[in-house]
């Protein structure tokens, strides 16, 4: 059913854990199957430095969770907003179709963790 690309990310999750003192997090949910993922971003200069998920949730959307960490890493955070679920669906060589939401799952935890980490910016501009 998983591509052997998907298989490798869930046996062997990248970037897998907490971070301690994160500049932004996103915590997303998928009401059609309970999965929950937490991504945490490092940012320095506009650049995502650092970057660590926690999932709990199905193989799709852990390998979904690991290859977005990897995609992420490096890069803006102009950059980072571009990538789609599309993307990790395509860098993990493909997911079932049933499987496709818990790929937008991972899209919209990065989209939250970058949404906290311009909201803090903003607030931390003001004072
Ligand atoms: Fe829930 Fe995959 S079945 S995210």
């Amino acid at each position: 059913m998983y591509s052997d690309k998907v298989m490798e990310h869930f046996r062997n999750p990248h970037n897998y854990g907490k971070m301690e003192n994160p500049d932004g997090v996103g915590r997303v949910g998928n009401p059609q199957c309970g999965d929950e993922m937490v991504i945490y971003i490092k940012v320095e200069n506009d650049v995502i430095v650092d970057v660590k998920f926690e999932t709990f949730g199905c193989v799709a959307a852990i390998a979904s969770s690991s290859i977005t960490t990897d995609l992420i890493k490096g890069k803006t955070i102009d950059e980072a907003l571009k990538i789609t679920n599309k993307d990790v669906v395509n860098q993990l060589g493909g997911l079932p179709a049933i499987k496709t939401h818990c790929s937008v799952l991972a899209e919209d935890g990065i989209k939250a963790a970058i949404d906290d980490y311009l909201k803090k910016k903003k607030e931390k501009e003001q004072n």
